[in-house]
């Protein structure tokens, strides 16, 4: 079938018993087409949704029954609707049109299907922008935006707002006790900022707010430097790059601040017509730093984002590092609102996912913590600017190669989300992402080398494997669950963050610091103290300096020998108790013997900093390490490089999902028996992993 391996007949594949499950359900999805009684979707929807964005507004309603008749067979049970409508839904200012989603929202729930309401403020409507120009962006260089396309409002414009307000509001009005509906989706993938003469005004007022006087401004900038001292805020400048780096940070704690309000205008326009049982989120993109993802997610309930694999190369722990980053938004389950059917069409080679690599990621979302996975998008608009983009129907309305992948994900999803139920992943590890270091790092790299997220991500993947679930979190998230916490670069650190990682280690945690962290006060500017900044003391050490490498640069010590890349810190150690766990070798005559990871226990805890990129085998050996003295155990043991072990916990229940990502089959020995849900069967020890193959697990609890 087609879940399985590279292309294999069925015959080769995975377990003939699932495979006649899925089938089983499949056929029984057929049946289906003919429609049950539509109280049936009024029930609370299932723990796990499969889904996709459906764009009823482009297709005669005559079409629907037939889409949504398909939709039921392939398990479908959310569409996500609305986003981009607003031309349908107000075709003329002060005229509203809702008559045709009620119907549509009507017709789904014959089908079983919920809905999500996207509001669709990203995409203005003509008669808007011609009459109130003001309401367009205008970009970094000056030029205003025209009218087409999608995303071309101001963020800061308030006109705009008011629009989004009362079209949030009367879609609220009219569908905020809809039973059949579960949730809004706020604009889309929000991004750009606007440098317009309004957002400048606000900048100002921002400052003005933040710092009472120029002359705070001017301390914390260091404005001396250049002559850039100020008499006014009005003269202050807005930019993007190419500035003073505390203006840099500031403006994009600015645009947070903007596009957070952004969404508020909105989440209250809702929140005072809604059912309190309609969550409200908005979808994020792919590492999105355009601005503080905590702070846009403090208004929301749920965080969900884009999960797309634009080159068709779906590398697990790449893809794994960005669930665990949304979860940690909101430090709860999330969604997957959009998804690729085998491609997209914005990549420079828009290459197919293949079709067994598609559960993978969509199991490895749902061990991750997801509770939907929806696929964008249903069917191509005949015309508009996404003719190419992987759907689930083709222009004639039938089904795809993909519509079968995504069915049987869908009949493994119907199987398996029952037990998933009230459960999520807990970890007992945490690495902490700071947008401030992001930005600062990205402001300055130093070496083009240092990328922000590679550097992270270098972290995580022997975390992950190791432990088998992190948490990726915010450095003023609360630590007291954590065993081990790693902060790869956390670059600003100010007071209050120090005192809450110092307190954690005081309570007896294991706190890791990656290279350039405790670097920059929040203001961007650099501790006196050295790196780690305040936290100098605690560590016992600081960085004597750094320096960019062009070649690799041997280290050895007691946890091994390896090389450094791309950034080291020679380490400075002061405390008669702070050890120097390895050295770099010799090199560029700076680093010669020099510390380069450093250690010290305080109480039950430890503060470690390690001060250069390693080799990934290296960065393995030193984490495995750090993490064992930590007392972290994996979740699985002795599992092999390509199986990806979830867990999630719960309601009494305790799940783990197997995902074999290698092309070789794979045997996993469990800690305890556990009942195959895909395949049904009686409880086992060992599981049998087919190529690609995905097992979902229920597990005694102990
Ligand atoms: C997303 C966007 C969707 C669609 C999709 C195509 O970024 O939210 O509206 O354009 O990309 O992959």
């Amino acid at each position: 079938m087609l879940l399985n391996s590279e292309g294999h007949s069925p015959a080769r594949g995975r377990g003939s018993a699932a495979r006649a499950a899925l089938l089983g359900l499949m056929l029984l999805g057929g049946s289906l087409i003919s429609g049950r009684p539509a109280q049936a979707a009024r029930a609370a929807p299932p723990a796990l949704l499969l889904g996709t964005a459906w764009y009823p507004e482009q297709w005669p309603e005559s079409r629907w029954p037939k889409d949504l008749a398909l939709m039921q067979a392939a398990h479908i049970r959310v569409v996500r609707v609305g986003e981009f409508a607003w031309s349908t839904f107000e075709p003329r200012q002060g005229e509203y049109h809702f008559g045709w989603l009620e119907r549509a929202i009507a017709a789904a729930a014959r089908h079983h299907i919920f809905v999500v309401i996207g509001t669709p403020t990203a995409a203005p409507p003509a008669w808007l922008t011609s009459r109130y120009p003001q309401t367009l962006r205008v970009h970094a260089d000056g030029r205003r935006a025209q009218h087409g396309n999608r995303q071309q409002f101001s963020f800061s414009s308030p006109r705009y707002r008011k629009f989004c307000r009362d079209i949030a509001a009367r879609l609220a009005q009219h569908f905020g006790h809809n039973p059949d509906v579960i949730g809004w989706q706020i604009d889309n993938e929000m991004g750009p900022p606007s440098f317009d003469a309004e957002t400048r005004r606000q900048f100002h007022a921002w400052l003005r707010r933040k710092y009472h006087t120029i002359a705070a401004l001017n301390r914390h900038w260091t404005t001396a430097y250049w002559s850039q001292t100020y008499d006014h805020f009005s003269q202050v400048p807005m930019r993007a790059q190419g500035e003073n780096p505390g203006l840099l940070l500031d403006f994009k704690r600015f645009v947070s601040a903007t596009w957070s309000s952004y969404v508020e205008n909105q989440v209250r326009a809702i929140r005072r017509h809604a059912a309190p049982r309609q969550f409200i989120t908005t979808n994020t993109t792919h590492w999105g730093d355009q601005f503080d993802q905590y702070a846009i997610s403090r208004e929301l309930t749920l965080a969900a984002w884009d999960d797309y694999v634009p080159d068709g190369h779906f590398h697990w722990l790449e893809n794994a590092v960005q669930d665990d980053l949304v979860r940690g938004y909101k430090r709860r389950d999330f969604w997957v609102m959009e998804t690729q059917p085998a491609f997209v069409d914005w990549a420079p080679v828009n290459a197919a996912l293949p079709p067994y690599r598609m559960p993978e990621l969509a199991w490895q979302d749902v061990g991750h913590g997801a509770n939907a996975v929806l696929y964008w998008q249903w069917r191509s608009a005949l015309n508009g600017q996404e003719q190419y983009h992987g759907t689930l129907v083709g222009p004639d309305g039938e089904p795809v190669p993909a519509y079968r992948v995504v069915q049987a994900i869908g009949a493994q999803f119907a199987l398996a989300g029952p037990a998933l139920a009230g459960t999520a992943p807990r970890s007992r590890v945490a690495l902490l992402q700071s947008y401030a270091s992001r930005w600062a790092i990205d402001f300055q790299r130093q070496t083009v080398r240092f990328g922000v997220v590679r550097e992270f991500t270098a972290f995580y993947k022997p975390l992950e494997r190791f432990a088998q679930s992190v948490d990726v979190i915010s450095p003023r998230a609360p630590l007291g669950r954590y065993r081990l916490v790693v902060a790869p670069a956390l670059n600003v650190l100010s007071r209050a963050e120090a005192h809450h990682l110092a307190a954690y280690v005081r309570a007896g945690g294991h706190l890791v610091l990656g290279p350039r962290s405790g670097m920059k006060d929040p203001y961007d500017a650099l501790w006196a103290e050295r790196q780690p900044g305040p936290l100098v003391p605690l560590l016992g050490g600081h960085v004597g300096e750094y320096y960019s490498l062009l070649k690799p640069v041997p280290l050895i010590g007691r946890l091994g020998s390896g090389h450094a890349s791309v950034w080291a810190e020679t380490l400075v150690p002061q405390a008669p108790d702070t050890r120097v766990l390895m050295r770099y070798g010799k090199s560029n005559g700076w680093l010669n013997g020099t510390p380069a990871i450093i250690t010290r226990r305080v109480g039950k805890g430890s503060i470690t900093y390690i001060g250069a990129w390693l080799d990934p085998p290296l960065m393995s050996t030193v984490l495995d390490e750090l993490a064992r003295a930590a007392n972290v155990h994996p979740l699985i043991a002795r599992v092999a490089r390509n199986v990806e072990v979830c867990e999630r916990l719960g309601d009494g229940k305790r799940v783990w999902i197997l995902i074999n990502h290698g092309r070789k089959p794979h045997s996993v020995r469990l800690p305890a028996p556990a009942s195959p849900l895909l395949s049904g069967g009686p409880a086992r020890r060992t599981i049998k992993l087919a190529p690609h193959e995905v097992s979902v697990l229920l597990a005694p609890l102990t």
